[in-house]
């Protein structure tokens, strides 16, 4: 029978906890009954764990040891240590990919299960909302895309876009200690730049949901943006002025995200858009919103139940907006935030 990929992650993610925990060589046997497993099965893990690319000295009698850990989204990296109840993959790593939001979208119309991440080390064909492209280097940024199955109507997608900012502002808290602010409806902002963003999309069937691929971009090791995007663009190293280990920024995304998602589902989203409100850096600020060549202008004066901005324009008329961006405008940044 083929060994089940969970079951093969979830043995790797254990073999490099014991590793990274040991203070001396752990033996192939030491390691075999720590985990009940036989020490051929020990042997492959390992081996596996090595063409991913750690550094494990030894051998099954003398003993295995940790001697470095590949700066990579790896699947053992990503769940190991991961507290999550049911995001719990199967996980798809690549080095490159043209979007992991379309492969994410290949698979959930090919029927996987939610809780599928696709993660890569770099995007050729990153993409962003409102056709823009997603910058994507190579081993610095989070590119991530999860797939979901609620049982919803597709109205309810911008409250699931809400949501996942408010997990990546918790997530970044967490594991950096940056205190990130969201312009609606999910930029991810730090000092007035972006940092991140988040490009839901799904497949309807029915007037109900069939899947939801939720696409995360980070900047987290950035150390330089080619301009313009120089002007508008950081990343939580520059941020910091410290490098972190991006799959425990992702592992973090992954639990919050899940607690959030649960009780939107328990339908409290009213809950998190109070934790939004207070993460928020667009309302009580007179804005400017672009739908194509269409521009809106407006005080920002709250966000309603279903996602939807409410501008109150100069004669006292309050509507809705539902989709665009902010630009910036008057007194604003190049972020749109006020200066
Ligand atoms: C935005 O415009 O702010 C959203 C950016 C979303 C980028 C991410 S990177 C991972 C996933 N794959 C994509 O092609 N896009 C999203």
């Amino acid at each position: 029978m083929k060994p089940d990929p969970k079951d093969r992650e979830a043995a790797a993610a254990t073999i490099l906890g014991a590793l990274k925990e040991a203070a001396a060589p752990l033996s192939g046997e030491a390691l075999a009954a720590q985990l009940g497993r036989s020490r051929a099965a020990i042997w492959k893990q390992i081996n596996r764990l090595k063409a991913l690319g750690y550094a494990i000295e030894g051998s099954p009698r003398r003993g295995y040891r940790l001697l470095g850990v590949p700066d990579k989204l790896l699947p053992p990296e990503i769940t190991q240590g991961l507290k999550t109840r049911y995001f719990q993959g199967p996980i798809h790593h690549f080095e490159t990919l043209p979007s992991t939001n379309d492969l994410a979208k290949e698979l959930g119309s090919q029927g996987a299960p939610e809780g599928t991440l696709v993660v890569a080390e770099s995007q050729t064909r990153g993409r962003g909302r409102l056709g823009r492209e997603w910058e994507s280097p190579p081993g610095v940024g989070l590119y991530a895309s999860l797939l979901l199955r609620p049982e919803l109507p597709p109205t309810e997608l911008p409250q699931i876009t809400l949501t996942t900012a408010v997990a990546v502002v918790r997530a970044v808290g967490r594991a950096t200690g940056l205190a990130l602010g969201i312009k609606w409806p999910n930029d991810l902002l730090v000092e007035g730049k972006k940092v991140g963003g988040i490009l839901t999309e799904m497949e309807t069937e029915s007037d109900q949901i069939r899947y939801l691929v939720v696409g995360l971009g980070l900047n987290v090791n950035n150390r330089e943006f080619p301009p313009p995007l120089n002007l508008t663009a950081t990343s939580l190293a520059l941020a910091a002025g410290a490098t972190f280990h991006r799959p425990e920024i992702l592992r973090a995304w992954l639990e919050e995200f899940e607690d959030l998602y649960e009780l939107f589902l328990n339908r409290n989203f009213g809950r998190i858009l109070e934790e939004w409100r207070q993460y928020n850096v667009t309302l009580g600020k007179k804005v400017t919103v672009r739908q194509g060549a269409r521009e809106i202008s407006g005080f920002a004066l709250e966000v309603a139940g279903d996602g939807a901005l409410l501008l109150r324009q100069r004669d006292g008329e309050v509507i809705r907006v539902t989709s665009g961006e902010i630009a910036p405008g008057p007194g604003m940044g190049p972020g749109g935030e006020s200066l």
